[in-house]
């Protein structure tokens, strides 16, 4: 069903809006804003004289990172270097207690970056956390610093043809088209350095759906971490072109929801409303519809570990990319809060994850819909001088 016939089932008698209004209200509600940055990359030329850094970082600012926070900052003040920074004002506190997966998000950061690099030329020399490892959290200190060295035997990287094209599909996927395990072994060649791993037999995708979707249900039915996402929600063209980070709901259906009442976010933190029953109903398709799963783990779990996982984490997504397969992370069960204790130590068994590694990444897999670039910020404003 089209978006606007559904938004016009949902309406039902109440609202009367002109059919032929709502197709041209429709189309005016695209936050076409917010997904400037891709174009911005698309337009640049690996080939132009321009500089380097500003190239790479162009195509750094896509990765795909944890409730599209996009915690990176970029310091240019030496000609060819890049001393990145992590935003200390963009944390998970609730869902992500010890910036791991922000961490992971600054290393898909970084990979997209050296991979952009080798396009013009330039092999990115990664140090990373120069003056330390931060923890328990992240700090001020640089997470990495970079410096872009022309080289002519670089490599370009052909999953870097992939980079406009990787989003994360959030859409119900094709219950009849089984994902084949040997696609997923081409896929874990692209993988650098984590133990990458995936199910796609009958009963073990359907024991892992089921373990996720209960992973996720804590995860809204508990306040504060269901909170943290309400609040990072960007419902509508206006909010999400004024803030593009975070869940954007976009649309002309969350758009009308939202005229409508439906979209109150102090109702839906609520877990006896309708619209948090509804919420959880539409959510769940996305489980019943995995068809297959893939998890990357990684024997530490150091931040240099992390970083690591999320080099090969956007890899994996180039390849599941290129392989004409559609991804979404499903990570309530590996975060690290006491209400998910229970599942986190379930999603270890299930996986067959030993003591000694961490679950760095749990996604499904399937064939889905083609779907638009998520929102970002412009590159200008993730650069600070000295
Ligand atoms: C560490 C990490 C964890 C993530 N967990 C989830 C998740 O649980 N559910 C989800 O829908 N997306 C998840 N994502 C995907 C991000 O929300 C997504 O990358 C971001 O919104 C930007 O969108 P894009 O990947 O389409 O560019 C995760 C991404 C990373 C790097």
């Amino acid at each position: 069903m089209t978006s606007r016939r559904k938004f016009m089932t949902i309406l039902g008698g109440g609202v009367i809006l002109a059919a032929g209004g709502i197709g041209a209200w429709a189309t005016s509600r695209d936050p076409a804003d917010a997904r400037k940055p891709w174009e911005a990359a698309k337009a640049l030329d690996a080939g132009a004289s321009g500089d380097p850094r500003i190239f790479a970082l162009s195509h750094a600012i896509l990765a795909p990172n944890p409730h599209n926070r996009q915690p990176w900052v970029a310091e240019l003040s030496t000609p060819g270097e890049i001393t990145l920074y992590f935003d200390t004002a963009r944390r998970l506190p609730e869902t992500d207690p010890y910036d791991r997966q922000l961490t992971i998000g600054l290393g898909c950061f970084i990979e997209l970056l050296a991979m952009a690099a080798a396009e013009t030329g330039h092999r990115a020399e990664v140090s990373l956390f120069p003056q330390g490892e931060p923890q328990p959290l992240l700090d001020e200190r640089p997470v990495a610093h970079i410096r872009l060295i022309a080289d002519s035997t670089v490599e370009r990287d052909p999953l870097f043809a992939q980079v406009f094209l990787r989003h994360t599909n959030r859409e119900a996927y094709d219950t009849a088209r089984p994902v084949a395990a040997a696609t997923l072994d081409d896929i874990a060649a692209a993988v650098r350095t984590a133990r990458i791993a995936h199910a796609t037999g009958t009963e073990e995708v359907a024991a892992l759906r089921a373990l996720s979707w209960e992973a996720m249900e804590i995860e809204l039915r508990t306040y504060r971490t269901m909170k943290e996402s309400v609040d990072l929600m960007r419902i509508g063209k206006a909010e999400i072109e004024a803030n593009p980070d975070g869940i954007s709901l976009g649309g002309p259906l969350m758009e009308g929801l939202s005229l409508v009442g439906m979209m109150d976010r102090q109702a839906m933190l609520d877990t006896e409303t309708m619209v948090f029953k509804q919420g959880l109903e539409a959510q769940k398709v996305q489980f019943d519809t995995a068809m297959g799963f893939l998890w990357l783990a990684t024997p530490g779990n150091s931040r240099a570990d992390q970083i690591a996982a999320g080099r090969d984490y956007v890899r994996m997504h180039l390849a599941v990319t290129e392989a004409g397969l559609a991804l979404q992370p499903f990570s309530q069960a590996l975060q690290e809060y006491d209400e998910m204790a229970g599942k986190y130590a379930d999603m270890r068994a299930a996986l067959r994850i030993s003591d000694n590694e961490t679950l760095q990444m749990f996604v499904r897999l399937g064939y889905g819909p083609q779907i638009r670039p998520a929102p970002r910020w412009p590159l200008t404003t993730r650069i600070r001088s000295a």
